[in-house]
Formats: structure tokens, sequence, C-alpha cells
């Protein structure tokens, strides 16, 4: 059988009309459907020969669609409401954090939503928080690991298999162990670099081709790629270069992917949030930073978590951290705006100033 990952996003656009539809998985078997196809060289060509032929006939658009051997799928058509209605996406690390809050605004906004993660146990208990409250629109959890191409490229064939294609891929999963030179051994180096340089040069890889399928079936359609960055990606990071060099390195990536990609009308954009006080990072009660932070004596004077966390607080002009609504309100400006891409965008609360 041939892949479906360049099959399934041609037909998909050829079978949408001005909002683009799903193609949503129903059956391992072909059973007999609207528009029936058989593998070949020739499927997309034999598949709009078929769709015009059904139009024709029945003065309808086709409900489904079976390839010999490989499944059944069912046209659908886009939730009705939402930002981000009938968009197919990715969220790596969608598992908890600022992922999690990602996948909450994706589904409340009508997306259809893969949860990528290591952590399986988390990443389906999101899906099924999420899926008990939306209808319209479902969320799916895929087992992934970024740094591993195989991982990523299994986790794109799996959307396009399941969804039909991929609009928004947001590379967010990310690793941070903090430490000088010489207590940074080269094992972590390699490891939180392959997590947050190398593993989003896959995620790139991987979705910008089923993107640009999807673009050469119609012209009109962008897609875009966002990087969860960092501010440390913005300014160097006191005994933390490991991560500040793979996010640094990340906004090289952003405005190289951006150059090659938009003539593919595929956006790639990297968000800077600043600290996410409130989520697992820093507020664990075990391993979390303001823990590590109070027991290492780093914030002089400080006796409680709170006294930790209000000197935090107190280097941002705003006066908080950031929240995945913050980081949210960015990826609406990034999906909605198609004038604009390459950008390294700053959700700091006025801590961290582009020059
Ligand atoms: N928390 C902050 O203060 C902060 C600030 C700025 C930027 N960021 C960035 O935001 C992103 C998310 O951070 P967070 O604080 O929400 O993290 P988190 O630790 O709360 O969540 C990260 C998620 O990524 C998953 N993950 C880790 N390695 C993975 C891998 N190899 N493959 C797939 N999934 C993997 C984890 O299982 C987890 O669910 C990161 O890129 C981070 O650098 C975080």
């Amino acid at each position: 059988m041939q892949s479906l990952s360049p099959i399934l996003p041609a037909l998909r656009m050829l079978v949408s009309q001005e909002q683009v539809s799903l193609l949503k998985f129903k059956a391992e078997n072909s059973d007999k459907a609207d528009i029936s196809l058989a593998p070949s060289e020739n499927i997309i060509d034999d598949a709009q020969n078929k769709i015009n032929e059904f139009q024709n006939r029945t003065n309808q658009l086709p409900q489904s669609i079976s390839i010999e051997g490989a499944g059944f799928w069912e046209i659908a058509q886009p939730a009705p409401q939402g930002r981000l209605a009938g968009k197919i996406a990715i969220v790596t690390g969608g598992a908890q954090g600022f992922g999690g809050g990602i996948v909450d605004y994706l589904m409340q906004e009508g997306a259809n939503v893969v949860i990528a993660d290591l952590n399986e146990e988390k990443g389906k208990e999101k899906a099924a928080e999420v899926n008990a409250l939306y209808s319209e629109n479902e969320a799916i959890f895929i087992a992934t690991n970024v740094s591993d191409s195989t991982s990523v490229e299994q986790l794109v064939a799996e959307t396009v298999k399941q969804l039909g294609g991929l609009d928004l891929f947001i590379s967010n999963a990310g690793i941070l162990r903090a430490g000088g030179l010489d207590e940074m051994t080269p094992e972590t180096f390699e490891l939180m670099t392959k997590v947050n340089y190398s593993g989003y040069f896959l995620c790139a890889k991987h979705a910008s081709a089923v993107m640009k399928v999807q673009n050469s079936y119609r012209p009109n359609h962008y897609t875009d790629i966002i990087q969860i960055n960092s501010k440390s990606g913005l300014k160097g990071s006191n005994k933390n270069f490991t991560y500040a060099g793979g996010k640094f390195g990340g906004i090289g990536l952003t405005q190289s992917f951006a150059l090659e990609l938009m003539p593919h009308r595929i956006k790639v954009n990297s968000i800077c949030p600043g600290n996410f006080f409130d989520g697992p990072l820093w507020a664990d009660p075990e391993n979390g930073l303001f823990v590590q932070y109070l027991k290492a004596g780093k914030v002089p004077g400080a006796k409680t978590i709170d006294d930790v966390k209000a000197y935090y607080e107190g280097q941002v002009p705003a006066g908080r951290g950031c929240t995945p609504l913050d980081v949210m309100r960015a990826i609406y400006y990034v999906v909605e705006q198609e004038y604009e891409t390459g950008q390294a965008i700053p959700v700091t609360g006025g801590q961290e100033m582009l020059k």
C-alpha cells in the first residue's frame, strides 16, 4: 500500500468547498463509499474524476471515501463555531503545562487536536478531559518522542490517517535542566539539545511535507508551524546556557524555515513566553523551581515559597507570570495574520523587549 501521508491531504483539499473538510477515519476495511479508490500512481487524478462524476450525477458532495486495502473515511464538515473551527492541530508536550493549556483553548475554538507527548498517562487523561467538554471536535492522544525522527514521522502519518491533514503544528515539548559550566554534563547537554533544538527540526520537517501537499492542491490554504520558544531565546540565561542556546538556535531555525516555506503559504514563527509561575515547572510542590530555589537559598532572605515567587514576579513589569491564555493570544495573532512569518514574538509582560 502506498503511504497515505501525501494522498489523504490531497483528497481532503479536493473534497472541500469554501471551508476545508476533515477526513475522519472510520474503519480499516474499504467498504463501498461515495468515492471508492484503488491504490495506483494516478489515484489523485482518479479521485478528481470520480468526485466530478459523483457531483454531476447526484448534485451533492460526496460524504465518504474508501481506498482499497487502506480504509474508509467519512467526509466531515468542520465544527460550526470557533476562531479555529475545522483546523487540524498537533501540540507536542500537550499533556500538561503550557501545552495542556493550549490544547484547552484550541478545543474551545473548534480545532481538532492531537496531543503528542511522551507521557501516556497524562496525555490520555488530557484527551479524555477535553473530549468530555466538546462534541463537534475531538482530541486524540498519540504517544510521541520529539527527539526521535521515526516517532515524529509516525505522529504526522497517524494524524493524517485519523483526520485527513494538518493545519497547525505547535512545537511545544521542551525540557529544562539548569546548570553552569562546572555542573553541566555532556549527556545532559545532548539530551536537552535533542529535545529542545533537534526536536523542532524533526517536527518542522515532517509537518511541512503534509502542509506542502495541501497547499499544492489549494493555493490559498495557509498553514502554521509555531515553536513555543522562551524569553531565554532572546537573552542569555545565567547558569542555564544549554536551555538558552537551544532556544536561540530555535529562532535561527524559525527564520530559515520561514524563508523556505512561505512560497508554500506555510508560516513559521516562534512565541517567546516569560515564566509560567503557576505551571508544573515552577509550582510543582516537590520538584518545582520555587522549591529548588528556596532550598538552594537562591533568593536572599526568602523563607517561604511565596517569598521566592514574589521575588520573581517583581522582575516582571506586568507584576505576574505568563499564562497559557497570554501565549494563546499570540497564537491567534500568528494564525490569523497571513502577512507575517519568521518572527520571534515575546509574551513576557514587558520583561524582555525586542531591540
Ligand atoms: N514553564 C515556563 O516558565 C516556560 C517559560 C518559557 C517557555 N517555556 C517553554 O514552554 C514549553 C512547555 O513548557 P512547560 O513549562 O509547559 O513544560 P512542562 O514540563 O510542564 O510540560 C512539558 C511536556 O512535554 C512533554 N515532553 C518532554 N519531553 C518530550 C519529548 N521528548 N517528546 C514529547 N513530549 C515531551 C512532557 O511529558 C510534558 O508533558 C517548553 O518548550 C518550554 O521551554 C516554558
